[in-house]
């Protein structure tokens, strides 16, 4: 297949079915890679969105500057992009940002500004949200794309993911899905719950993240979760919130690479437990758990024994085959419950975006 850029390479991602880690060997569950995305990451879809739709109604023009907040993928995405398209493109990061993507960053040309001193409660996503606002001012028509509350990051995946999830399946039980920024369960929920009417939407969210109303307090799992409620996080097509545990993301990430061969992300690795632990409790109904990027981000970090003492996490506390994780999965450390409702309606149409 020959492409005329790599962002044409976006989406089709592909869907892998789960062989050995399962809780009975007839259960379907499988899981979406958006790690094959071309800068790695979900992500690419919801910034190419955002960033055409902020060209088609002149907030971005040719040539200028995008700043954004983000803790990693985002920010790859948006370098891709800038790459690409031929904008200057600043991000504000942080410590807990993965040195891989800061790296893959710098090395497609856009700029770092590092915020390094965190919010009261430990986050750095406040203060990185503040310091964008100080660089818009100093950078006159440049364009923010506001991931957590543009209304074009659920469309992405309301226009372009979930068509491909409908594709694919002809029945579908559950959709597995993590939430930061809330843009994919809110995007692929809303669609997909029109084309599977009897669809339930699980999300996954990281225990100690306040993104669904809870108080916040550190965890160490990376691009799930938020300090605040994001204004994209449409809890109307959530119908359960699993918080996920530290350890029972950590503990599936490796299960998953040595018993599956499917190297995910510690998000990927919370989407799957979550999906375990719902096809555990539904015998018999298919269920689809969107992986939001690939292990290769955190090789030298979470997948490293060494980095995981370092940062609080001793290897001997994690499970590392699967009958271990399955028999935990019966009896998750935070039951999956009914999440608070608040938010609006997701676009599901390109046009009257801001109308
Ligand atoms: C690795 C990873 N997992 C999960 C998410 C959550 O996705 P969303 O922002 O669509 O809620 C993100 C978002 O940045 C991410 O990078």
């Amino acid at each position: 297949m020959i492409y005329e850029n790599v962002l044409e390479t976006l989406g089709d991602t592909p869907v892998v079915r789960l062989r050995n880690l399962l809780p009975r060997p007839q259960d379907r569950i499988y899981v979406k890679l958006e790690g094959t995305n071309p800068s790695g990451s979900i992500k690419d879809r919801a910034a190419l969105h955002m960033v055409e739709e902020a060209e088609r109604d002149g907030r971005l023009a040719p040539g200028s500057t995008i700043i954004e907040s983000t803790s990693g993928n985002l920010g790859k995405s948006l370098a891709l992009i800038g790459a690409v398209k031929g904008y200057r493109v600043i991000l504000v990061v942080d410590p807990k940002t993965p040195q891989s993507v800061l790296s893959y960053a710098t090395s497609l040309g856009a700029e770092l500004d590092m915020v390094d001193r965190p919010d009261a409660d430990g986050s750095y996503q406040a203060a990185r949200i503040r310091r964008v606002g100080e660089l818009l001012l100093r950078h006159p028509g440049a364009y923010s794309p506001d991931q957590y509350n543009n209304p074009d990051n659920p469309q992405a995946h309301a226009l372009r993911t979930a068509p491909e999830v409908a594709k694919d399946f002809d029945d579908l039980g559950a959709l597995v899905a993590t939430a930061s920024t809330g843009g994919h369960v809110s995007g692929l929920g809303s669609a997909l719950k029109e084309r599977f009417p009897s669809l339930h939407v699980r999300a996954v969210d990281a225990y100690g993240s306040a993104a669904f109303g809870h108080s916040f307090a550190p965890y160490k799992m990376r691009g799930i979760g938020l300090s605040w409620q994001p204004g994209n996080l449409h809890t109307r097509y959530v119908d359960s919130l699993h918080r996920v545990a530290d350890t029972e993301a950590l503990s599936t990430c490796r299960v998953l690479a040595r018993e599956e061969g499917l190297l995910l992300g510690e998000s990927g690795g919370a989407a799957v437990f979550a999906a375990l632990t719902y096809a555990a409790e539904h015998p018999g109904r298919p269920v689809l758990a969107i992986a939001p990027d690939t292990g290769a981000n955190y090789l030298y970090e979470s997948y490293d024994d060494m980095w995981l003492a370092g940062h609080g996490v001793p290897v001997d506390v994690l499970w590392s085959t699967s009958r271990d994780l399955l028999r935990h999965v019966r009896s998750p450390l935070h039951p999956p419950a009914e999440p608070a409702h608040a938010g609006a309606d997701v676009r599901t149409t390109a046009e009257g975006a801001r109308a």
